[in-house]
């Protein structure tokens, strides 16, 4: 049997960087639990100060990819650049070589991950992807193995760690947008976009993942419905705080009467529900499934060694297929490839949920009873209403909190209401999950 297993790792930067790190400060460990050591024989990066301030010898680094490919000492090829190409081309090329692959690459997978699966199958060489969803939390592990025995019903996930950290600086600490983005870019937190982030991108092709490998189908990531945090404003946080809610943005998933829900947007929470605690760049993921009920899945969800951790959690499960057999026990995508259903995503028009609305209106008698009329005609009824001081003639703020209502209705009566006279400003909207 082999004592040892060859790594090749392509991009030494935030995650790559850590990969070594981590192989280095846990080699005991990681060598105890496998039974053999895991070694680094080869590493590419574009910039090469990467691999000298990891102080990798001349042996190990390069600058070319293919030689990661390539080379015979390589077992296991870790793609850690990002991006489309070629990042692709590199993982496809591993796998017709017959070498698995280990990458944390979410935006990849959800726009071509059906190509890379099916490569994978054809190849005989499995991809592990537990980086790609929650930093370091083993969400990809516990669907794929630990709650296979569910039919998942529904999952909430907060997935977007520098989304996470911003909303959570301007509540806690009432600061600026721009300022707190920056900070996450320094922690190495946001994507080489951060549009990525902020416009909720980066969540929706986790999502799409874990919707994949939740559901047993393919998900057209042009189908799930997303919106970022980069229009939340001080003062939503604010009401949303005095209603005895916060504001997070939430990836959601449901199966409903066959088709998936999938969408992402900022959304309002109790602030007494779990996953409403989830504070700074730490991710959540609550999974509902029918005998396992809820559960959820909590750590850090971006920053190199949290990232590390996941990539060299996949690198040890392969490594052991390799040492002692098991290849294509478990399948790439969760389930057995015949078996998966191409199930249609929900248009976001059929979505139901509660609604927070603020309204910017002149300050006349009557407005609200205006306001409340059109939404009843749309069949929306209103749980509870904030306004607060008068301010006669001018324009001002009326918060209103929805019961259940649906989508489509909603849009119809916001635009009727934002073209009255007494209205000054497009009105906000954020959907609410929570008990009615
Ligand atoms: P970085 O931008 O920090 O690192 C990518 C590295 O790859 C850079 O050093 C880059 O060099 C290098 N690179 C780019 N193209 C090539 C190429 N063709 N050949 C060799 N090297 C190349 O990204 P991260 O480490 O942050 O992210 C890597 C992946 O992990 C991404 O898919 C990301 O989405 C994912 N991820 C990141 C997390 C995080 O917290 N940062 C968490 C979870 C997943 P150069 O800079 O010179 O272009
Ligand atoms: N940019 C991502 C985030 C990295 O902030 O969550 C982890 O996937």
């Amino acid at each position: 049997m082999k004592s040892k297993v060859g790594i090749g790792l392509i991009g030494l930067g935030t995650v790559g960087s850590g990969v070594v790190r981590l192989l280095r400060e846990n080699a005991e460990v990681i060598s105890r639990r496998l039974g053999a050591e895991v070694v680094l024989v080869k590493a590419a990066d574009l910039d090469a100060s990467r691999a000298k301030a990891l102080k990798l010898s001349k042996d190990v680094y390069t600058k070319d990819a293919r030689e990661v490919i390539e080379s015979p000492d390589v077992d296991i090829v870790v793609e850690l650049i990002g991006g489309y190409k070629p990042a692709k081309e590199f993982i496809i090329s591993a796998l017709e070589n017959g070498k698995p692959v280990v990458t944390a690459n979410k935006a990849l997978l959800a726009i071509h991950g059906e190509e890379i699966f099916t490569a994978s199958e054809k190849c005989g060489a499995p991809v592990g992807f537990e980086a790609s969803v929650g930093g370091g939390i083993p969400i990809i592990g516990a669907i794929k193995q630990g709650i296979a025995a569910n039919n998942i019903e529904s999952i909430y996930g907060i997935i977007n760690g520098t989304s996470n950290y911003i909303l959570t600086k301007m509540t806690d600490e009432g600061r600026e947008f721009d300022d707190v983005l920056a900070e996450a870019q320094g922690l190495g937190y946001a994507e080489a976009d951060p549009t990525f982030d902020v416009e909720g991108i980066d969540p929706a092709h986790k999502l799409a993942i874990l919707a994949n490998i939740a559901y047993g189908t393919p998900i057209n990531f042009g189908d799930i419905y997303t919106e970022g945090i980069s229009n939340i404003l001080p003062e939503d946080i604010r009401y949303a705080r005095e209603l005895g809610f916060k504001i997070k943005l939430l990836a959601i998933a449901k199966l409903r009467g066959g088709e998936i829900e999938a969408r992402v947007h900022p959304t309002m929470l109790p602030e007494d529900y779990l996953i409403a605690k989830v504070d700074g760049v730490f991710n959540a993921i609550y999974v509902v499934g029918d005998a396992l009920g809820p559960a959820m899945f909590y750590g850090r969800g971006a920053g190199d060694m949290p990232t590390a951790s996941a990539v060299i959690s996949d690198v040890i499960d392969i490594s052991r297929d390799i040492l002692y057999g098991g290849n294509g026990r478990m399948p790439v995508a969760s389930f057995r490839n015949g078996s998966r259903k191409k199930l249609p995503v929900m248009p976001i028009d059929k979505v139901r949920c509660r609604y927070y609305m603020r309204f910017t209106a002149l300050d006349h008698p009557g407005v609200l009873s205006k306001i409340s009329g059109i939404l009843g005609r749309h069949d929306i009824s209103i749980s509870s209403v904030i306004q607060h001081g008068r301010d006669a003639g001018s324009a001002v703020p009326i918060v209103v909190m929805t019961h259940g209502a649906v989508e489509r209705n909603v849009r119809k009566a916001l635009a009727k209401i934002d073209e009255q006279d007494v209205i000054s400003a497009k009105t906000v909207v954020i959907r609410v999950e929570s008990a009615e």
